[in-house]
């Protein structure tokens, strides 16, 4: 065997080191368990409508295992809709005028009752073999006030819609068969002033490990960096729900993005007692380390292992990042020593088309483009974020502060606080606490200090790194302001922030909020009576200032850390200042799809690094020609000279974070803008008056979907013959999707849109009335129906002797169909009132289907528009005890209405179109056609690489 280079065989071995690490099986297990839950509405004051949930003579509050209704495991919810999580159910409402103004109108949640609890149910098999681990139920997020029951049994009430939530299953579960998990979510009241979404809209897992392991949110890194190199101080804490008593060795190592091993260590400890948690430590250092910044956002990875007597029991992973932060009360804000503004978006996380149920890779596409607007941090306003915005604002670079949902000191606000840092704390992205917003009966004042001192206190008793903020919008010199460590000014018009800071020289400060501009994308004129509002930057109001007079003051005070705009993304709800029905707000530097305004290339220019040249309006200006019109020029060039049709207009010199303005009488044809900088010329930039509109053409933003939820976002555009995009389009497109995937949301950007998100099965119950019996004198189950003797049919099971029955019975029920359509799906979902059954539809014999023999398919031919017969006989179930409780519900009509094909309008030229796969691994093809124009259509590969999640 030829013997390979020195350099080769190091390679070889730190390879096999690095495999040896990723293949060492984790004895814990998270699987996600989104897939494949039952989902039906109750209702907020109508138990019949609730499914009679809460009623039982002992309550599940009486006894342990009580749950009832869907709570309970025998409950039948074979008739509910079917899907998967993430799950908002607001977004797939209507609009309508009753609605929350601060939810974006959508009939769901506030007022409306029919609307505002969601049940889901999902049966989860468990085999016999995890006897003896400890398993969990790990909720990320549900919106809002959730009771959770596994097999019957109550397991708790979360009432916030943001915090991450877990309950130990492992006494109830049914080892080696089915388990059921029950969610009743009430949505009826709001937390936020903004679209907060319902339903389960964050993800589930079941968790299961050993009996001693590395506890939920355990794991705490920090780091200290020094000359060459960093120390690692990493704390875990471990609890004990088994009877183990003895020692274990702790091992913690660190790996560098690339899976070498970087430090380690091991440690011998006694194992914390019975239903006892304790702490463990390390100091690793980690020499030369690669840090963490924004533009190279360099991940380590904890991996914490238990080994008891010789045998691993417990692998945990963390991923983190080595990196110091500082704010200075004169310099502002410093990332690892070096001075970095802070060029930051408030966001609400949800998105055209999905709501708040935002996929994994969406939240990526959404830090993404931030970013490209030379973005680097974000501020979670109002709440805690979704766990997979923080990883990847790790992954990619975006600095953040995290903030908790109300202000107090009380277990509700502590404990919620809590729960977020000791979630949060391991993201390097993190910067700052933030423990409120806008506290507007406390800001100034004497409870306000005394909160704040608190909450403050209580953060750096776990957190001692980072430092707490609280966004202030009156009051400023007093109250929250004169303790908070980093002043968070909400609004250069709240206040005077000179001379505050003037007052408080030693405490840093930033603008936690700037901004509130109005802008609808896309549109240069401002029109009231159609809710539009022109994107020239201008102020939103007299007391409020536009993106460039916030950011030339933010950037022209090196004592103020940075500004965070309100917001980068439009989002639904708050549709200020004109309400119904506009839906969603102006806010954003994007909308809600994440095209740009024009402001996001202001931003571009003195955020970023890359030259730009941005001119707006567009140059399709039909019925304006003479007309003068505004050009404005955003660039971070030094002069730029502007054309139209070749003829210059005249070059201007750009002044520092400023914009350039032209008066052009409007004429079709190219306008053309030409940047220089030291008198060259470096970029150049056109607005072209494009012709007709011919085409339709889809961009996805990836072409591969590598994971297994992967998704792609897609741009719908029409273009003319010379391929140009038409800005001024609004044609109604319609979608095909072919293979491997799913649509999952539509959306265009336009605040005023009532058009549907999405397009989805509506799935209706039909209840059985007058449920009747007669007594049959043998068991034979007829073919054929008989002529019953009218007199003698009875209420079903109305004093019925269990004892002594009749050898069979007959049992007649009707149900209603208002409306018949052919098109439509029936299904009776029996349940056994009898041990052998034949079941009859208006006179005729039906049998069941082969998935299920309890579900009969109803034929739309056999069916009446009006009243409807079932006849059921059946030999009776008899009872063994008296206490047995024997099924007298025959079960339930689905109706199940098929959406009409995904469609949606462009708005301004653009739409937007989500895709997801379905897992299958099948490439996908999107087609989108429209009345006039050429059909488009794309082609996706789908390549699943499965990575197996440690944490
Ligand atoms: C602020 C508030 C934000 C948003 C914004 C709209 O006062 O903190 O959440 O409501 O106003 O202008």
């Amino acid at each position: 065997m030829k013997i390979p280079h020195l350099k080769y065989q190091i390679l070889f071995i730190f390879l096999i080191h690095a495999v040896a690490f990723a293949q060492e099986k984790s004895p814990r297990d998270l699987a996600l368990i989104d897939n494949g839950w039952h989902f039906a509405f109750g209702h907020l004051n109508d138990t019949d409508k609730d499914f009679n949930h809460g009623t039982a003579y002992f309550s599940y509050l009486s006894k342990t295992g009580n749950g009832d209704g869907p709570a309970s495991k025998l409950f039948d919810d074979r008739a509910w809709r079917l899907l998967d999580l993430p799950h908002d159910w607001a977004v797939e409402q209507p609009f309508n005028e009753k609605g929350s103004f601060s939810h974006g109108f959508k009939e769901a949640g506030k007022g409306f009752p029919e609307k505002s609890i969601g049940w889901y149910r999902k049966k989860i098999d468990i085999p016999a073999s995890d006897l003896g681990q400890v398993i969990s139920l790990k909720f990320d997020g549900v919106f809002r006030n959730s009771k959770v029951w596994f097999n019957g049994h109550f397991l708790g009430t979360e009432e916030s819609g943001y915090n991450g939530f877990e309950y130990d299953v492992t006494p109830y579960i049914n080892y080696g068969g089915e388990n059921t998990i029950a969610v009743r979510v009430d949505a009826s009241m709001e937390e936020g002033w903004f679209y907060e979404g319902a339903g389960i809209y964050r993800h589930v897992y079941l968790q299961k490990t050993n009996p001693l392991h590395i506890s939920t949110n355990g794991t705490s890194i920090t780091t200290e960096i020094e000359k060459d190199f960093a120390t690692v101080l990493s704390s875990v804490t471990i609890e004990n729900k088994g009877h183990y008593k003895g020692l274990i060795a702790v091992t913690y190592t660190i790996l560098d993005s690339n899976g070498k091993q970087a430090g380690t260590f091991t440690e011998k400890v006694i194992a914390p007692e019975f239903y006892k948690k304790a702490v463990y430590s390390s100091r690793i250092k980690v020499y030369n380390p690669k840090l963490w910044d924004v533009d190279d956002p360099n991940l380590y990875s904890l991996i914490v292992e238990i080994n008891q007597e010789n045998q691993l029991i417990d692998l945990h992973k963390t991923e983190f990042g080595i990196r110091s932060i500082r704010f200075d009360a004169e310099e502002g804000f410093f990332l690892n020593g070096k001075s970095l503004k802070l060029k930051g978006s408030n966001n609400h996380q949800n998105h055209a088309g999905v709501g708040t149920a935002i996929p994994d890779e969406l939240q990526y596409f959404r830090i993404k483009k931030l970013k490209e607007m030379g973005s680097n941090a974000y501020r979670c306003s109002h709440y805690p974020p979704t766990p997979e915005l923080l990883e990847a604002c790790d992954r990619l670079g975006m600095l953040v502060i995290d903030e908790t949902r109300l202000m107090g000191v009380n277990d509700l606000h502590l404990e919620n606080l809590k729960k977020l840092i000791e979630r949060d704390r391991n993201h390097p992205s993190i910067i700052c606490w933030s423990v409120g917003n806008e506290e507007w009966n406390i800001e100034g004042n004497s409870t306000g200090e005394r909160i704040t001192t608190t909450m403050q206190d209580y953060v750096k008793s776990i957190d001692p790194t980072r430092p707490v903020t609280v966004g202030i919008s009156s009051g400023f010199r007093s109250g929250i302001s004169s303790v908070v460590e980093i002043m968070g000014y909400n609004y250069m018009g709240n206040g005077d922030i000179d001379a505050h800071r003037n007052d408080f020289k030693h405490q840093p400060g930033m603008g936690t909020e700037e901004g509130s501009t109005f802008a609808t994308r896309g549109i240069y004129f401002t029109d009231d009576a159609k809710h539009y509002k022109s994107t020239y930057d201008k102020k939103p109001r007299p007391s409020f200032f536009s993106i460039e007079e916030g950011w030339k003051f933010y950037a022209t005070r090196p004592y103020l850390a940075g500004m965070f705009i309100w917001t980068g993304f439009d989002y639904r709800g708050e549709p200020t200042p004109y309400g119904w029905p506009s839906v969603t707000s102006y806010f954003g530097m994007m909308d809600i799809c994440g095209f740009p305004k024009d402001n996001v290339f202001y931003l571009k220019s003195w955020w970023g690094n890359e030259p730009v040249l941005h001119l707006l309006p567009h140059w399709n200006l039909d019925g304006m020609e003479g007309k003068e019109i505004d050009v404005w020029a955003y660039s971070n060039c030094e002069e730029v000279e502007l054309f139209l049709n070749k003829k210059s207009l005249g070059k201007k010199k750009m002044e520092q974070y400023g914009h350039l303005e032209w008066k052009v009488a409007y004429q079709p044809g190219t306008l053309e803008a030409v940047g220089y900088k030291n008198g060259k010329k470096i970029l150049s930039s056109t607005r072209k008056t494009s012709g007709k509109p011919e085409k339709i053409k889809l961009t996805p933003h990836q072409k591969i979907l590598e994971k297994k939820d992967g998704i792609a976002v897609v741009t719908v555009e029409v273009v003319d013959n010379n391929g140009w995009h038409v800005p001024t389009t609004n044609n109604e497109i319609t979608f095909d999707i072919k293979g491997g995937g799913k649509i999952i949301g539509v959306g265009n950007g336009d605040p005023t849109s009532h058009e549907k998100d999405k397009f989805i099965d509506t799935i209706t119950s039909v209840a059985l009335k007058n449920l009747e019996e007669q007594a049959l004198d043998n068991s034979l189950l007829l073919q054929q129906l008989p002529v019953f003797n009218e007199n003698n049919w009875k209420q079903a099971f109305e004093k019925r002797d269990y004892k002594n029955p009749a050898p069979a019975y007959v049992y007649r029920a009707s149900f209603d169909l208002n409306t018949l359509s052919k098109k439509d799906a029936f299904t009776f979902f029996y349940q056994k009132i009898g041990i052998d059954a034949a079941v009859f539809l208006n006179g005729k014999m039906i049998a069941p289907s082969s998935a299920d023999a309890q579900a009969y398919l109803l034929d739309a031919e056999d069916l009446n528009e009006g009243t409807n017969t079932l006849h059921i006989i059946a030999t009776p179930i008899k009872k063994v005890n008296d206490w047995d409780v024997v099924n007298t519900n025959p079960g339930i009509i689905q109706v199940l209405k098929h959406a009409e094909p995904w469609k949606r309008k462009l708005f301004n030229g653009l739409a937007q179109i989500i895709i997801q796969t379905d897992g299958s691994g099948k490439p996908i093809v999107l087609s989108a056609t429209a009345k006039d124009l050429k059909a488009g259509s794309i082609h996706l590969d789908v390549k699943h690489s499965v990575f197996p999640k440690l944490n």
